[in-house]
């Protein structure tokens, strides 16, 4: 690809998660999207294939959902002039640091709210990785066709509860039953909700906001409470700041309905045009790589092993970060200087796992692995060395004591320990005092895959012993004192020998916190 090719399919990119608590409606938003980019042909589809619950660890169940997450872990398509790129960040029983570390691997990040719930336990705990990340955000506020909260108090709760400005981009007519539309502050138009006539969903509005054309609406009492509320916004809202957007501390608020795909649209055409392309990378030594550099450059954020049953193989997730990767290229894996030559590739968008033929900064290529690679790592062409900062560690919150079955079988027990660890699979620590192993996750499904890859991989059967929900927090050796941990604060150490405390409850926290009122205690992201 020349290099004017490569700027222009770069600048068309756009990657992004789409993050949300369980229910709130990010499969049925994503499917509309999909739907808009002519990957599948009919609402239902992503849908029909959830398996249902599975409440124990059959490998069979996971595998099949699994399965499914790799096809669509990322979804590609081609919207007007933009390629998109949509990473899945699984939730509910297939939550696990993978989600987390997904959105280390975006340019921008949206957040699906129920407007009848307001802001969730797992979107907040999403939303703080985002946050951290400095990228943009954007809000839809999804099922406007029930009765939901009132909608400053949403834009209130994000402020409140996340610490970042709502500045509305939309604002809704009504809501459930007395739904009729959404004034959209930024097209200048109402558009209209189940209306008659197709041709005339949006109605233009003049300079002060007002309907153009006469039309019933006029008559309704709704239309004047639009305009008064929204002249409220415009005094007293917070204004629309495109550089506060693209550093994440300001999130365009959108409101529609994702089942009835209303303002799904709106609000996919304007983020498209409001989120960035993907730009320069800051590396390990502090100096920049461009996105449309003419070499090729890409981190791995995550590894995902026997997603089929007949294939033992495990696909690494790789971003591009510069330039292009071509099938059958051959590149240097940073930790290791070694030489390796990509030729094996698949895309994800459909159920057909095809061939990649090309991609450019932006996209996401799953390569083949047979054991090379490692989260974080860094693979590059070209003379210059490149290396992207590792990627954070996220607090563990369940805990699991775990020891092998069978004593003799101490030595695959270690080594298939050590090697899952180290691709991520799991967190591990040690008891302080007697060594145990301990298990650290931030989803149970990180447990389950961990024991049956021990099982079939290692061929060790493993006992754990759940520990239950934790609260993790590091404490400086220098201020550590063994005779500090009690039942109800265990004392581990991790892989890097840095002790921490792993606290029963809140309330177990803030005792020691008031005990050893000069104890620093740090959480992880
Ligand atoms: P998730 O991926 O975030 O977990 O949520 P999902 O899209 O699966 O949606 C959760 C439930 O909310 C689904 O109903 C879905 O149909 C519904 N939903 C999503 N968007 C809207 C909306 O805009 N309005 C309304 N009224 N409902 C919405 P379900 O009954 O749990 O699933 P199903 O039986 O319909 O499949």
């Amino acid at each position: 690809m020349k290099q004017e090719q490569l700027q222009d399919a770069v600048q068309k990119r756009r990657t992004f998660a789409i993050i949300s608590h369980p229910d709130a409606g990010k499969t049925t938003i994503t499917e509309q999207m999909l739907l808009f980019g002519g990957v599948i042909r009919s609402a239902g589809t992503v849908k029909g294939k959830k398996t249902g619950n599975y409440a124990t660890s059959d490998w069979m169940e996971i595998e099949k959902k699994r399965g499914i997450s790799v096809t669509s872990s990322v979804m590609e398509f081609d919207y007007q002039d933009k390629h998109v790129n949509i990473l899945d960040t699984p939730g509910h029983e297939d939550f696990s640091e993978d989600t987390y570390r997904t959105l280390m691997a975006v340019d921008a990040a949206v957040m699906v709210i129920d407007s009848a719930k307001g802001i969730e336990a797992q979107t907040k705990k999403l939303f703080k990785v985002v946050k951290q990340r400095g990228i943009p955000i954007f809000t839809f506020m999804n099922k406007l066709d029930r009765d939901g909260r009132e909608p400053l108090d949403l834009i209130g709760e994000l402020e409140d509860l996340l610490d970042i400005e709502g500045v509305a981009m939309n604002w809704p007519m009504g809501s459930g039953k007395n739904l009729q539309g959404l004034y959209d502050l930024q097209n200048r138009r109402i558009e209209l909700y189940h209306p008659d006539d197709e041709q005339h969903r949006f109605l233009p509005l003049n300079d002060d906001g007002q309907l153009i054309d006469d039309h019933p609406l006029l008559q309704d009492s709704l239309y004047q409470q639009t305009l008064d509320e929204v002249g409220l916004l415009k005094e007293a809202g917070n204004t629309f700041d495109r550089q506060k957007i693209l550093q994440g501390e300001q999130t365009p608020v959108f409101f529609g309905s994702a089942l009835t795909n209303f303002g799904v649209q709106t609000f996919l055409d304007q983020f498209l045009e409001l989120a960035p392309a993907p730009s320069s990378h800051q590396l390990v030594d502090e100096t920049n790589i461009a996105a449309d550099d003419a070499e090729f450059s890409g981190f791995i954020f995550k590894i995902q092993a026997n997603m089929n049953p007949k294939h033992r193989d495990r696909i690494a997730f790789v971003r591009i970060g510069s330039g292009e990767f071509e099938k059958g290229m051959e590149v240097k894996l940073q930790r290791t200087q070694k030489e390796l030559r990509l030729n094996n590739a698949t895309e994800f968008m459909s159920d057909q796992r095809e061939q990649v033929k090309n991609a450019v900064a932006g996209d996401i290529v799953g390569l083949y692995d047979t054991g090379n690679f490692q989260i974080g790592d860094t693979i590059y062409a070209g003379k210059r060395e490149v290396q992207y900062p590792v990627l954070p560690q996220f607090t563990p919150e369940l805990f699991m004591e775990v020891i092998p079955k069978n004593v003799m079988k101490q030595k695959s027990f270690h080594k298939g320990m050590q090697q899952l660890v180290q691709e991520g699979a799991v967190q591990l620590y040690r008891n302080y005092q007697t060594g145990d192993y301990v298990l650290g996750a931030v989803g149970q499904l990180q447990f389950e895959v961990f024991k049956f890859r021990m099982q079939n991989e290692y061929n060790t059967e493993v006992v754990m012993k759940p520990m239950g929900e934790r609260i993790a927090r590091w404490i400086k050796p220098e201020q550590l004192d063994p005779a500090m941990s009690s039942s109800r604060n265990i004392l581990v150490k991790d892989l890097a020998e840095q002790p921490l405390f792993l606290f029963e409850n809140r309330f177990a926290e803030q005792w020691f916190e008031n005990k050893y009122p000069d104890v620093q205690l740090t959480a992880k992201l």
